[in-house]
């Protein structure tokens, strides 16, 4: 029996083309890492390197052209539709926008209930779940009867986390939980999944395009460049000292609060975009991601 929860390895997705005769998209080319039980690994980005591609695997919802998903051992990546159903719960997903990924007419009760009574959880059990999941969640046991419009964006995130831990999986699927909220709210919703995390031992795959998020939460972080894993190892290490041209990019695209720093990193940003253009060139670079720089700088 391994110690990794998840095993991903020479992982290829690719989308069809197109045209009829265009070749295939490849997103994801080769790519592995692994998370342990109990560890927060985060994923980091520029928009359209594959991110939420590869959580889509994870959960069985991409195509899957090459290498391996294992589970606990078990390759899931392979598995009929009917197995796959009977892990289910094992693996759970946070979407980023809190607007769009809960029912608008259900009550908050019965979305957290929803998972449970389809498991055939006795009600009177199910209704205890749900009571302990609001206060994990430190929710107020009254939002059991109001709708998720009566909520903020942070409110309702903590309304997803809960539902995503409903039947105690041993991973959740992050994708951008947080990118959707104001800056302090982000750092009251990043604060909970770090204490459930420690509570419950659940594991992260932790999407972001934001490395000073990432650095908050994971153990270890991988970064990701047009489908490849560039830069993959310890947090602290990956984010104040990353190694690859791109992660340093990355890093220098993210704000400084002085303006004399700021100044640095611009020059020392403007130094490297230089260095990754002419890289780029050289690979004859430039199909499969939307964007070439990462968003915010
Ligand atoms: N269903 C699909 N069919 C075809 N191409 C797709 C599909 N889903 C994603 N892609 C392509 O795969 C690439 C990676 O997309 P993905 O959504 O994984 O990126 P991401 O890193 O999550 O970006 P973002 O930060 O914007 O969310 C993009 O070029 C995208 O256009
Ligand atoms: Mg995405």
């Amino acid at each position: 029996m391994s110690e990794n929860l998840i095993e991903v390895r020479d992982l290829v997705v690719e989308y069809p083309g197109k045209g009829r005769r265009s070749a295939p998209l490849r997103v994801l080319k080769e790519v592995s890492l692994d998370i342990r039980p109990g560890e927060c690994v985060g994923l980091v980005g520029e928009s359209g390197s594959g991110k939420t591609t590869l959580g889509r695997a994870i959960l069985g919802l991409a195509p899957v052209t090459g290498g391996q998903i294992r589970y606990r051992g078990q390759d899931i990546a392979h598995m009929h539709r009917s197995q796959r159903r009977a892990m289910g719960s094992e693996i759970q997903v946070v979407f980023q926008d809190p607007y769009t990924s809960l029912n608008p007419s259900m009550t908050i009760g019965d979305i957290l209930a929803e998972p449970l009574t389809a498991r055939r959880v006795p009600k009177a059990q199910a209704r205890e779940r749900v009571k302990e999941l609001l206060d994990q969640v430190r929710l107020p046991s009254d939002a059991l009867t109001r709708l998720p419009r009566e909520f903020s964006g942070g409110q309702r995130q903590r309304v997803a986390i809960a539902r995503a831990l409903a039947l105690e999986p041993s991973l959740i699927i992050c994708d951008e939980p947080v990118s959707a909220l104001d800056l302090s709210t982000q750092q009251r919703v990043l604060d909970l999944f770090v204490e459930i995390q420690e509570r419950t031992g659940v594991a992260y795959l932790f999407i972001t395009h934001d490395l000073a998020v990432v650095r908050n939460v994971s153990h270890r972080v991988a970064v990701l460049y047009r489908g490849d894993i560039v830069e993959w190892g310890d947090a602290a290490q990956v984010t104040s000292t990353p190694e690859h041209p791109y992660t340093q990019r990355l890093w220098m695209a993210a704000p400084v609060p002085d303006p004399d720093a700021q100044e640095v990193r611009r020059a020392q940003r403007l130094r490297l975009l230089a260095q990754q253009a002419e890289l780029d060139e050289q690979a004859g670079a430039g199909a499969g991601a939307d964007e070439a720089l990462p968003r915010s700088a």
